[in-house]
């Protein structure tokens, strides 16, 4: 269990969508300070001390490395950042795939490597953001990422769990941002959403399912895939 209250937390793609909720719920939750990271940090809004942006491209190796540099009391990391692609992952080349891998699997990794021994100092904790694509293979390369991100969240969760550091996966289907603005289907709201996230993150959850879509593909997971595939999300 990881309350949240006192806690420095660094949040990465903070500058719209979920990140940016995140922030703000963080804060009514008394943390002590959040790192706000998005790869322009101007698009921080800075409504409270409590606030420091940070420049942070999770795919940039030396930028990942400036970051760690700066943000050394960390001890709750939340890999939010996420891009989406909509492109086959038999295109040729697989480029999409390649970056969508980089983003949503590599640099979510690159930062748990940076931060792991200050968290273990702390006692803190990881908060890494998969999706119920993972379980549903319905988003071409994206799905391929964050099923990727998911088995990555459970494999760092045995060498993590003994430092004393708490991993824990948040699953979820639509949620109204950016992301999905093209989609005319039901969406939760980002606040509920992160306020799910933070519960999780609150009460020590291994994985965190935001919704009932979520929950209800969760318990269909040991049906075969073509019934999967019936499910309404
Ligand atoms: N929306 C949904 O329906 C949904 C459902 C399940 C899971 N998720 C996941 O939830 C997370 C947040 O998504 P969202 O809905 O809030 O999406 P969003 O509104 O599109 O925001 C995505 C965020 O990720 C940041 N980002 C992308 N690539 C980055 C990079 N290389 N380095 C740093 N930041 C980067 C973006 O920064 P810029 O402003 O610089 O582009 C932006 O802040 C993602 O991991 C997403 O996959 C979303």
């Amino acid at each position: 269990m990881t309350e949240l209250v006192n806690q420095t937390v660094l949040v990465t793609g903070a500058g719209r969508g979920m990140g940016r909720e995140y922030v703000a719920q963080l804060l009514d939750r008394g943390v002590a300070k959040v790192y706000a990271a998005a790869r322009n940090p101007q698009a921080i809004e800075v409504s409270d001390p409590r606030v420091v942006p940070l420049q942070l491209d999770v795919t940039d190796a030396q930028s990942i490395e400036q970051a760690a540099a700066t943000a050394h009391d960390v001890s709750v990391l939340i890999n939010n950042a996420g891009s989406v692609e909509a492109a086959s992952v038999l295109d040729a080349g697989a480029a999409s795939l390649r970056r969508q891998l980089e983003t949503n699997v590599f640099g979510p990794l690159a930062l748990v490597r940076a931060f792991a021994d200050r968290l273990a100092e702390r006692h803190g904790a990881v908060l890494n953001v998969c999706s119920v694509m993972a379980w549903m293979p319905l988003a071409g390369g994206y799905s391929v990422s964050k099923a990727a991100l998911g088995s990555a969240t459970d494999v760092i969760r045995t060498e993590l769990t003994p430092r004393g550091i708490q991993v824990s996966a948040l699953y979820m289907s639509f949620v109204d941002t950016d992301m999905t603005a093209a989609m005319g289907r039901p969406k939760s709201a980002p606040a509920d959403i992160v306020r799910a996230a933070l519960d999780g993150v609150e009460t020590g959850e291994a994985e965190i399912l935001a919704d009932d879509v979520t929950r209800a593909v969760r318990t269909h997971l040991h049906r075969p895939i073509a019934e999967r595939l019936t499910l309404p999300l």
